[in-house]
């Protein structure tokens, strides 16, 4: 950690009781519902990190290097939109940071022109907010850094409060197409309402395309994705003390090119039973019976100007690769 560096965090204690609650909760729910679903959300402990790492890295998903191609290779395009003609210092804020891979190209290439501005990445994890905090202050020298740890919507209001300075709110990976369109809306909704008239947000949208590359990236040859949604069940045998034969479900991706969603399943392979022990409840499978588990939304470029203007933006600009596969919108707040 360097002077430039600050963490602002929620009550560490009550939150990591809060989750462990809020995730039994979710997954009581999920599983009794009818259909059976687990949120995706709940994909990322340290096993599923290293496995989504796995999945970006793997040939069939497209979409990390096509997003990585615009931050690359545009940096100084995307930098003057975010500039908008305007040299008063800004805050640049990450939903979901990770490891900033892409944003980094944009940060060097801030400092480097002299841009007086700070870096706030939100994460609920605050293993990955420290990590960010060594790795940046380590590559990035004179990058002011305030990492807010929580979730995203009490963590923009901490920004709201920490300045009155314009906000530009990085949301990428295609991180809004793991909610089901009418959910994104409210979601780029409540954004809006955390923001002010001038404030941006870059979003990173995956584009509808030849229908077989989506589901390939879903479906990848070395079994990575069914690893990682086959991760959720091992996370609940060891949280919730439960005895889910993972080898007793089986991965089920599809992709309907007409609503533009990929979804995938796990699909129970025979009639069988789960307990989870420590909540003291018993799960009935019957063959073939699936969990839903995970969307990933696919968009046309009208879809995504619509949601911006039902949700308070002005689709002032987009950003694509070389293939047309993937976009990075960015929107004003009126
Ligand atoms: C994080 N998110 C945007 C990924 C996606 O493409 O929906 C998660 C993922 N699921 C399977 N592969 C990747």
């Amino acid at each position: 950690m360097n002077i430039e560096t600050l963490i602002i965090s929620a009550n560490g204690t009550t939150t990591k009781q809060q989750a462990a609650q809020q995730f039994a909760e979710d997954i009581v729910q999920g599983l009794s519902a009818n259909p059976k679903r687990l949120d995706s959300k709940y994909f990322y402990d340290t096993t599923g990190d290293g496995l989504f790492q796995d999945i970006m890295n793997c040939p069939e998903y497209y979409l990390t290097n096509c997003e990585l191609e615009i931050f690359s290779g545009q940096t100084d395009a995307l930098a003057n939109l975010m500039m908008a003609d305007n040299d008063e210092p800004f805050d640049l804020i990450e939903l979901g940071a990770g490891d900033a891979m892409k944003s980094s190209y944009l940060l060097k290439y801030l400092i480097n022109k002299g841009v007086d501005f700070t870096y706030l990445p939100i994460d609920i994890s605050s293993h990955v907010i420290g990590l960010l905090d060594d790795e940046l202050s380590k590559n990035i020298p004179g990058l002011k850094f305030v990492g807010l740890n929580g979730e995203y919507f009490q963590m923009l209001k901490k920004a709201a409060a920490i300045s009155g300075r314009r906000k530009v709110v990085l949301f990428l990976g295609s991180n809004i197409g793991n909610m089901a369109v009418e959910q994104a809306e409210s979601f780029c909704r409540e954004l809006r309402n955390h923001l002010s008239p001038g404030d941006m947000a870059l979003i990173g949208f995956d584009l509808k395309k030849n229908p077989k590359t989506i589901l390939d990236a879903y479906n990848d040859k070395a079994g990575i994705t069914r690893n990682f949604n086959l991760n959720l069940l091992t996370r609940i045998n060891r949280e919730l003390d439960a005895d889910f034969v993972t080898a007793q479900f089986e991965h089920y991706p599809v992709y309907d090119p007409e609503s533009g969603a990929c979804k995938s399943y796990l699909i129970s392979q025979a009639d069988q039973q789960v307990h989870l022990r420590s909540l003291n409840r018993t799960v009935n499978f019957q063959q073939n019976e699936y969990i839903f588990m995970e969307i990933s939304q696919k968009f046309t470029l009208q879809q995504t100007k619509d949601i911006a203007i039902n949700t308070g933006f002005i689709p002032a600009n987009y950003m694509f690769d070389a293939k047309n596969w993937f976009t990075d919108a960015i929107w004003v707040a009126k």
